[in-house]
């Protein structure tokens, strides 16, 4: 039920810190620390390569999952888009493992790839929200959200609850190899629930930013750098498919490649700040646009924050900012799509779940 709420996406949104700290609740062991299924952190371990196989909002959360993987565990990950897979499948390492991230656990995209891996012989793991729902009794083990029932069509708590689920799975592994970490990751999840809820409050700052930027316009750019940018595709996917604002999700670097053509006087490009290691070049970009007469919107995170930036982040640990960042984009896109009158959780040509291929 809705409850007070105008509508269900934004009571979902709201919903996103108690769905983190639920996930800490339900995954964390006798002695309090995070971990996963031994099973499932030996088929990791077994494998010399993980697959992540999604679509839309499971796939973003999938390329932010790689880059944890990788860095905490050491080990290699490709994101594949389902419906691509199925019909052009890459050439698998010698001991592959499936993720298959699912907010429904039915998408016909991918379950058409688990039926190909199961048919090879390969073990699959599904990150799903829906327990008993198809791809969760076809793979081999099930690893759940805990995010409660996601009605609007576009996907919120998913998102954040899959990211959350897929960092508890990259420090299982990373433990398990003797990678340390030299972090408390029930800690930092814990902060982070605390500043998804600061950015909850924040609503009236997003609503601002929606009318300032989005009220009139007919398109929008999201750029970012490294997790940032896996961030402004989820943003971009956000605001097209509730508010019908044609948005594009950028690499900083790639725009000048040729869509910095699209940049007129007004068009709106949000950039997201959160990474030290590239903030110098995403400042050096949002200057690129700036120059051919973009009205820049910077959201950055505590300490690196500039002269000028629209809205600053708290700080959380920076592989996990995705966390974060998303929250002030999900809340732009709503009310961009409040204020254009559209149905927010009911978009048109959308359903909740894609069963057909
Ligand atoms: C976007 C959205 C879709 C889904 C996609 C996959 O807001 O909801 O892009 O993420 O259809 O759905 P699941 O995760 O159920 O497989």
């Amino acid at each position: 039920e809705k409850g007070t709420y105008p509508h269900y996406m934004l009571k979902e949104i709201d919903e996103q810190p108690f769905v983190i700290r639920r996930i800490i609740q339900k995954y964390q062991d006798d002695n309090g620390e995070l971990t996963v299924d031994e099973a499932i952190v030996k088929e990791v371990l077994n494998a010399d390569r993980l697959y992540i196989v999604a679509c839309g909002t499971s796939y973003h959360a999938g390329l932010v999952g790689k880059q944890l993987i990788e860095s905490w565990a050491k080990i290699p990950v490709e994101v594949h888009i389902a419906s691509e897979f199925s019909y052009n499948m890459p050439l698998l390492s010698e001991k592959p493992l499936f993720l298959f991230i699912s907010q429904s656990g039915e998408t016909a995209d991918s379950r058409a790839v688990l039926v190909q891996t199961n048919k090879l012989g390969h073990k699959a793991i599904t990150i799903t929200n829906v327990p008993g729902s198809t791809l969760s009794r076809e793979a081999d083990y099930t690893l759940l959200l805990h995010a409660g029932p996601e009605i609007a069509v576009a996907s919120t708590k998913a998102y954040t609850a899959q990211i959350a689920v897929l960092a508890i799975l990259a420090a299982a592994a990373a433990k398990a190899k003797g990678l340390e970490l030299d972090f408390d990751l029930t800690k930092e999840l814990a902060i982070i629930a605390n500043v998804m809820e600061m950015l909850c409050d924040a609503k009236e700052e997003m609503e601002n930013i929606a009318s300032d930027y989005l009220t009139l316009t007919r398109n929008c750019f999201f750029i970012g750098r490294a997790v940032d940018y896996y961030v402004c595709l989820e943003g971009a996917l956000k605001l097209k498919e509730i508010s019908y604002i044609q948005a594009e999700g950028f690499a900083g670097g790639e725009l000048k490649h040729g869509t910095i053509a699209l940049i007129e006087n007004g068009t709106p490009v949000i950039a997201l700040a959160t990474q030290e290691h590239v903030n110098l070049s995403i400042r050096g970009n949002v200057k690129e646009v700036v120059a051919r007469g973009a009205n820049p919107c910077v959201i950055s995170m505590r300490g690196l924050e500039s002269d000028g930036d629209r809205f600053i982040i708290p700080a959380v640990h920076p592989d996990l900012t995705p966390l974060v960042s998303v929250v002030p984009l999900q809340l732009i896109a709503y009310y961009a799509a409040l204020h254009r009158g559209c149905d927010v959780d009911k978009p048109r040509n959308l359903a909740k779940s894609v069963t057909v291929e």
